[in-house]
């Protein structure tokens, strides 16, 4: 089995991200953080649990649309490469690649998360001997220019993670893409679609708490690598719809007046009773959004598939010159 990890991402790289990140996002007012440091090799497990929980239908959506249109994505492209961005397990990947498999010669896996890369890019090597392999640990917002991969290549951008990137930086994020592709090559995006709130709202309040602990986890994250000193206890999970810009926000609630010390970054943060910390945004699309935003970035929208609820939406989408 053929199988290489390029580490774009070092752990010194990460810490810097990080300390810049929390200097500009804890000082803010309000406070916020970017969802990347999520994604620990805690934050990864907790985050495949998500995708198993009664209340997370997006996984599944998404897995059946693959599951329905695997092969006409393989007849339409004919991908020699499949590049997958924020990759995770690359589980439900697995339906895709199995359906190009005639033509694939190379699978590049793209994630901050060492952990969750190296565990799917090694699964992978086995599973699809002789393709070969690349595991990538790099950051999707700054590293595409340096992807390999032979022609026709086809990035798959799945479980709504550009939900994730709010407009201006889904705009930079989808010309990035598209200027590290040729004329006629693909895109597969996947993307949440706008429903009844409580249904959406359920997806990122689960019963269980699992969700709760998956958005604690970057408190433990600053805890261990900026040596800080949160009590992740002391805030709570929220979760809200936000009618105007059409997405889930999660934040993090103090349910105490406190103070955190950030030494790393030499920082004392005060956190008044009730404060909230805004940990990620998961936006939900129409067709025509999505469609717009493809046009502007320099993608023409080739397929639109939904689940047969209409709960999810992956588009193929063909780089035009
Ligand atoms: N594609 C998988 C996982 C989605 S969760 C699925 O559909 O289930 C989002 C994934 O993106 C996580 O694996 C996380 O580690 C990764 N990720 C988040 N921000 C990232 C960034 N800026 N660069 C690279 N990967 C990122
Ligand atoms: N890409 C996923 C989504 O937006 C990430 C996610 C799922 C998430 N559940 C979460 C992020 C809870 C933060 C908190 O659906």
């Amino acid at each position: 089995m053929t199988f290489d990890l390029t580490v774009h991402l070092t752990p010194d790289d990460i810490v810097r991200g990080l300390r810049s990140d929390v200097r500009t996002g804890l000082t803010g007012a309000p406070k916020t953080l970017p969802p990347k440091w999520f994604y620990d090799a805690r934050g990864s497990e907790l985050f495949e649990r998500i995708t198993r929980l009664p209340e997370y239908y997006p996984t599944r959506a998404e897995r059946e649309i693959l599951a329905e249109r695997a092969e006409e994505i393989a007849a339409l492209t004919g991908a020699r490469t499949v590049v997958e961005l924020g990759s995770g397990s690359s589980e439900k990947t697995r339906l895709l690649l199995d359906a190009v498999r005639p033509t694939l010669r190379e699978i590049v896996t793209l994630d901050v998360s060492e952990t969750a890369l190296a565990d799917a890019a090694a699964t992978l090597a086995a599973a699809y001997d002789p393709v070969v392999v690349h595991g990538v640990v790099g950051d999707f917002t700054q590293h595409l220019a340096l992807l390999p991969g032979s022609a026709p290549r086809l990035v798959a951008f799945l479980g709504g993670t550009l939900g994730n990137l709010v407009p201006d930086e889904r705009a930079k994020f989808l010309a990035s893409i598209r200027d590290t592709l040729d004329d006629g090559e693909w895109l597969l995006l996947g993307t949440d679609l706008v429903k009844d709130p409580h249904v959406l709202v359920r997806a990122y309040d689960d019963a269980a708490g699992v969700t709760a602990e998956f958005n604690r986890n970057v408190l433990h994250v600053l805890n261990r690598e900026l040596a800080a000193n949160f009590d992740p206890t002391a805030f709570e999970h929220v979760a809200l719809w936000d009618y105007e810009q059409e997405w889930v926000e999660m934040r993090l609630r103090a349910t105490r007046a406190m103070e955190v010390r950030v030494p790393v970054v030499g920082l004392t943060v005060s956190f008044a009773e009730g404060e909230e910390l805004r940990t990620e945004v998961s936006a939900k699309f129409r067709r025509d959004r999505v469609a717009a935003e493809l046009a502007d970035a320099g993608f023409a929208l080739r397929e639109w598939w939904t689940d047969a609820e209409s709960r999810f939406g992956v588009t193929l989408a063909q780089a035009t010159g």
